[in-house]
């Protein structure tokens, strides 16, 4: 049972100022989330900050802005983040230029004292896993933090869908019905990087609406024999052609992602070349011509789908009325259709992956999609 409310304990420090954020890799929707959460804000009667480049803003001096009304005028068709984003500045791991390269700090409690000097009563953070982490590190500090989950990558726990998502699966599908005609044109293999870093839900959405005949997530290592059969499967190089959709976090069995660059402490992996690898690894083995496209970056451009805007305003208007509620350390999340909000140590280091045996693979293969391995 509650405790009975204590009438001597002090009333809560009503907020009055309230900074959000737009950190790690930008995503479709970022916008729409500013121009909601700003809107409501401000009805709400809170002053509003902002951050530029993610948290950058709080570790550099003279990065940090007034948002009002005006400021988020004309924004929620537009992608990016007025804001601007970073992936690179986080507070617990901050790269620092010295004369023999470059060192990672930790630069939180710089970051606590900026907030405090701005009389920043809560910090909104829209971001995904990694932002979440840094939020839950602040709101270790003592910040009072409320995160919006953003990612194109799906891969957040504890909520339904993150904005932006939505749009990256807009794009990938409409470059797989590209792909279809020069493909068919030229009888060839077409293989198709997709992003989504470990979770393959860009590439089996996609995979599925666009009509893959192969697709290939991390959750699931392929063999590549496999690969090769259902190439063979669907007709001699003069008469067939094959698009394959593929994770840029797909990796063989028993082999590692393909990385550009390796993690470095507070900073993951940058991926790339899946693709590459698996056109390497085919050549010799099919006798079609191979292609392949990384869709890379593009999935992340562009206007955000109706989805995202809608999805992205409903979050930011609901992160302002937690922070006018007095709320700390929670996420807002969608949830069988509705939007509510849960504990922010819920969604930290807990991403969500593609379940190997669950319906979307299910419903794939029993289309005679090739997952890679097991059975159809
Ligand atoms: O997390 C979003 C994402 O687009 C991933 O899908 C991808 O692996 C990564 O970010 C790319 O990051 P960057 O913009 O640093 O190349």
């Amino acid at each position: 049972m509650a405790p009975p409310p204590d009438d001597d304990a002090p009333a809560p420090a009503p907020t009055r100022r309230a900074c959000i954020l737009t950190a790690g890799g930008d995503a479709p929707g970022l916008n729409a989330v500013l121009r909601a959460f700003v809107k409501r804000a401000t009805s709400l009667g809170l002053e509003v900050f902002g951050s530029q480049d993610g948290f950058d803003g709080l570790v550099r001096p003279g990065r940090m802005v007034r948002l009002d009304n005006d400021s988020v005028r004309g924004i929620l068709m537009r992608g990016g983040s007025i804001l601007g984003c970073s992936n690179r500045a986080n507070p617990f791991s901050y790269p620092v230029r010295t004369a023999t390269g470059e060192e990672l700090c930790d630069k939180s409690d710089e970051v606590v004292e900026r907030i405090a000097s701005f009389e920043i009563d809560v910090l909104v953070v829209v971001g995904g896993d990694g932002t979440m982490h840094m939020g839950k590190g602040l709101a270790d500090k003592g910040i009072r933090v409320i995160g919006v989950p953003k990612t194109i990558d799906n891969d957040l726990a504890a909520t339904d869908s993150t904005f932006g998502f939505d749009s990256a699966v807009h794009v990938a599908t409409w470059a797989i019905d590209n792909l279809h005609a020069t493909a068919e044109a030229h009888d060839r293999v077409q293989i198709v990087e997709l992003m989504g870093r470990y979770a393959g839900w860009i590439t089996l959405h996609a995979g599925i609406a666009g009509g893959a005949d192969v697709i290939l997530i991390p959750e699931i290592p392929y063999e590549i024999e496999r690969v090769v059969q259902k190439i063979h499967d669907r007709g001699t190089h003069d008469e067939s052609f094959t698009i394959i959709a593929v994770s840029e976090g797909a990796a063989p069995a028993g082999g590692g992602t393909a990385e550009i660059a390796a993690a470095k402490p507070g900073h993951l992996a940058r991926l790339g070349g899946a693709g590459q690898r698996l056109a390497d690894a085919l050549k010799d083995k099919c006798d079609h011509e191979i292609r392949v496209t990384v869709l890379g970056h593009l999935q992340r451009g562009g206007s955000p789908s109706a989805f995202d805007r809608l999805l992205g305003s409903r979050f930011g208007a609901r992160a302002a009325e937690l922070c006018s509620e007095g709320a700390s350390n929670r996420m807002v999340s969608l949830r069988n259709g509705s939007v509510t909000d849960v504990p922010l140590a819920d969604v930290v280091g807990k991403m969500r992956r593609v379940d190997p045996s669950g319906e979307l693979v299910r419903v794939a293969r029993s289309l005679g999609v090739e997952m890679g391995t097991g059975s159809t």
